[in-house]
């Protein structure tokens, strides 16, 4: 096969941040993807409506001219009913990170015991809840331990939508199967590497993320779940850029940049693995039917060309780096 297309393809986790990283990254994604669910852990994080306003007009400016939906989040906090029946319409979903488990994350949640009251209201005004589902063990743990607090969560409130974020684990694809209002996003780097790419030879900053990448086991029911197109399942990029200063540095920020190579890559893995025929699904279909949105219609062609990935971007350090893909994005077509 020398030519593919898309069509709307999502990014249902993508970091844009502010300001000038904004002004670079964001173009990035708004070039090849139809719409991105964006994460609020901003320095101050998205937790207010004047915050949530304003970035999703600074968001709208660093995408112009392209055809992109930026699906905004909250920074979980205790809200009320009454400010969440007033932002509901503006967003697509309110996202829980464990305090201090990763970037900007010190605000977070202490104990999921007292956010109750806010659970409750979001199954009512069915407000669709995102987690950064990890505890505070042993790194390699952290996500297979979270699963109890996810158990938990999908039983208590049976009607919210629990959206297990950047899974990491076997179990958690397992678990997908078990609650009905169970669902997930998986990286790139998460169906392609395990700890040992990270960690096994030379430490190699830029594939370091949370949650760090697992066993050969973890990483192949991951890639399965994603090449059958489990429908409980969506494409989230986790595309998480830092600085080249803060990733080569002692004390690596946690974060992959995948946002610019992440669907000519996936292209070829499907693939690779005689798959393709189950990308669009993956990449778009899912997302539609579990949240329920309607992305802006928009073709995506690809061409069996080698494309060699910049060196840099900005100031930011792409996966692949300096390496050649099989396919690249060829939207000139006719
Ligand atoms: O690796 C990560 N980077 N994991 C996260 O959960 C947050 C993200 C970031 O914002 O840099
Ligand atoms: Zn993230």
């Amino acid at each position: 096969m020398q030519n593919f297309k898309l069509i709307s393809p999502l990014d249902m986790h993508l970091h844009l941040r502010e300001g000038e990283m904004l002004e670079t990254v964001a173009p990035l994604s708004a070039e090849t993807f139809a719409g991105a669910v964006i994460m609020p852990n901003l320095i101050t994080p998205v937790d207010s409506e004047n915050r949530l306003l304003e970035y999703e007009k600074a968001v709208r400016e660093a995408i112009r001219p392209h055809t992109f939906e930026p699906f905004m989040t909250l920074f979980f906090k205790k809200y009320d009913r009454d400010f969440l029946q007033r932002v509901k319409d503006k967003i697509i979903g309110i996202k829980l990170y464990p305090a201090g488990i990763t970037t900007n994350s010190e605000s977070g949640i202490k104990s999921i015991e007292e956010a109750a009251p806010t659970f409750s209201a979001m199954q009512e005004l069915k407000i669709p809840l995102l987690v950064h589902g990890e505890t505070d063990g042993f790194v390699m743990e952290r996500e297979s331990e979270f699963i109890a607090i996810y158990r938990k969560l999908a039983q208590t409130y049976p009607r919210l939508k629990i959206v297990m974020e950047h899974i990491t684990t076997q179990a958690a694809v397992d678990f997908l199967d078990r609650y009905e209002n169970i669902f997930a996003t998986v990286t790139l780097q998460h169906v392609l590497i395990t700890l040992d790419d990270v960690a096994g030879g030379l430490l190699r900053p830029h594939l370091f993320c949370k949650p760090i990448a697992k066993r050969p086991e973890d990483r192949d029911a991951l890639l399965q779940a994603a090449l059958h197109a489990h429908p409980k399942l969506m494409f989230g990029s986790d595309s998480a850029p830092h600085p080249i200063d803060k990733k080569e540095s002692c004390g690596c920020a946690a974060g992959v940049f995948t946002a610019p190579i992440a669907l000519q890559v996936l292209v070829g893995l499907f693939e690779k693995h005689g798959c393709l025929d189950n990308l669009q699904n993956f990449i778009s279909n899912n997302a539609q039917k579990i949240y329920g949105i309607v992305p802006p219609h928009k073709v995506i062609h690809f061409k069996k060309e080698n494309y060699t990935v910049p060196q840099k971007i900005g100031e930011v350090v792409p996966m692949f780096a300096s390496e050649e893909l099989a396919w690249s994005v060829d939207n000139f077509q006719h």
